[in-house]
């Protein structure tokens, strides 16, 4: 069975990604895993780029982070504007590997109005045990560099 990349995700949300989030914390707390949940703790309606600017700034080589809202479109437009995330807004199983396979994605974004719990425990599974490729692949995230 394939181990999980991080020991530590990082995870955040708005209102609408809340439930989901507390139910993705609730899954991973079985594991031996070190989650840093950065809010909300309610589900009073919040701005979503203020909880992607949280997140973004405690990323770095050596964890992880999800974000939740109800599409998974605001938090990737916010995620995206900081240089060293590549943020993937995820939605099956094959867009899960492939974030990491070809995109060395490190903020997994989800739409929680898109999908259900089920489909959210299967997308975390695979993208948190999958590695990048590196070759060409790393020659084109090299790229995101230089915009
Ligand atoms: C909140 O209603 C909603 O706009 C937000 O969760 C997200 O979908 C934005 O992209």
């Amino acid at each position: 069975m394939k181990t999980y990349i991080t020991k530590k995700i990082i995870i955040s949300s708005d209102h609408a990604g809340y439930s989901l989030k507390k139910k993705l914390i609730a899954y991973f707390n079985k594991f031996n895993l070190d989650i840093v949940d950065l809010g909300p703790f309610d589900e009073s309606s919040v701005d979503y780029p203020d909880y992607a600017k949280k997140l973004c700034k405690k990323i770095s080589s050596d964890n992880y982070g999800i974000l939740i809202c109800g599409t998974g479109i605001g938090m990737s437009i916010m995620a995206n504007r900081y240089k060293k995330i590549r943020a993937s807004l995820v939605y099956s199983s094959n867009t899960a590997k492939l974030a990491r396979e070809h995109n060395n994605a490190n903020v997994l974004i989800l739409g929680s109005r898109s999908i259900n719990k089920d489909l959210a425990i299967k997308i975390v599974n695979i993208f948190f045990k999958t590695r990048f490729l590196k070759g060409r692949h790393l020659r084109r995230v090299n790229k995101f560099k230089n915009v």
